[in-house]
């Protein structure tokens, strides 16, 4: 192989000199796809409501050479989406390769419990919210000539868990969300992918690893035998944006130990 294979086949494992936005950096599964994009060489901009824990994190990238910037900014709030897309776009000079629709949140109740405000408030976080910001940086994707967009679901969009309705639902709306934008936007050549996690170990994950009986439920189901690590979410994000990925679009990829697959495990 000559040498300008070589460079140019490392080229397609390297995000350099590429710009991204991820919504809810500060925490779990967020935090570390900022480190993972980072480290492959792109240019962040991240965003949370907690100023004091963004500004924490935006230290410590700081401290290790990553090129993160980062804005408060509540993703429910539809004017403060848009404030987002103008921060990004003014910083990243109208163009924007990756954005990764991270922000998600849970109320898990019984179906017959929940009220009119639990749905707006899960409808909004989970589906509202990465439906806008993707509306709001599609110039901004298209302006860059090779983007990407990764949403973040669950498996709980994909087969019925004891996660709550709501929740699960808006994550369901995601992976289809995400077919429809592969097809409509690769003629702006935008790709679209999801990942799927199963139970992975975060913030948002702590009063689930608390619950014994729940844990092990999920666990003994589990062809892998343990939960997920951020990391393990992050580096499929981070493929998924590569060049290396560039006739993927489409996919909803799920990261959960099998655990969707396994009809009946006997072990
Ligand atoms: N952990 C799991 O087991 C699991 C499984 C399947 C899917 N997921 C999905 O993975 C994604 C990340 O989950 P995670 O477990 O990493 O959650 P997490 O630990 O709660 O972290 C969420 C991050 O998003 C930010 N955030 C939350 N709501 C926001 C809002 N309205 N506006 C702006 N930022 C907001 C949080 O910061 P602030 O609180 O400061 O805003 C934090 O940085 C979510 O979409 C979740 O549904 C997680």
């Amino acid at each position: 192989m000559g040498e300008g294979n070589t460079s140019s086949r490392s080229s397609k494992w390297s995000l350099k000199g590429m710009t991204a936005l991820v919504t809810g950096g500060s925490k779990g599964i967020g935090y570390d796809i900022v480190e993972q994009l980072a480290e492959l060489g792109a240019t962040i901009h991240t965003c949370a409501r907690n100023e004091a824990q963004l500004n924490e994190c935006l230290h410590q990238w700081a401290t290790k050479g990553y090129k993160v910037t980062g804005s408060v900014c509540d993703m429910t709030s539809r004017a403060q989406r848009q404030e987002l897309i103008t921060k990004v776009s003014s910083e990243f000079n109208g163009k924007l390769n990756i954005l990764v629709n991270n922000v998600g949140t849970n109320i898990q109740k019984q179906t017959l419990d929940f009220t009119e405000e639990d749905f707006s408030f899960l409808i909004n976080t989970n589906l509202e919210s990465a439906f806008h910001i993707s509306q709001l940086a599609h110039p901004l994707l298209k302006a860059s000539d090779s983007a990407s967009i990764v949403f973040i679901s669950s498996i709980g969009g994909v087969a019925s868990l004891n996660v709550g309705t709501i929740y699960s639902a808006a994550k369901g709306a995601i992976n289809q969300l995400t077919k429809n934008l592969a097809c409509e936007w690769a003629k702006d050549n935008i790709r679209t992918n999801c990942v799927a996690p199963g139970p992975i170990r975060t913030p948002l994950a702590e009063p689930f690893l608390q619950d014994e009986k729940l844990l092990n439920g999920f666990i003994t189901r589990t062809p892998l035998g343990r939960i997920g690590e951020p990391e393990e979410v992050s580096s499929l994000v981070a493929f998924l944006c590569l060049p290396a990925a560039s006739f993927i679009t489409g996919q909803i990829i799920c990261i959960d130990g099998g655990l969707t697959v396994n009809c009946l495990l006997i072990q």
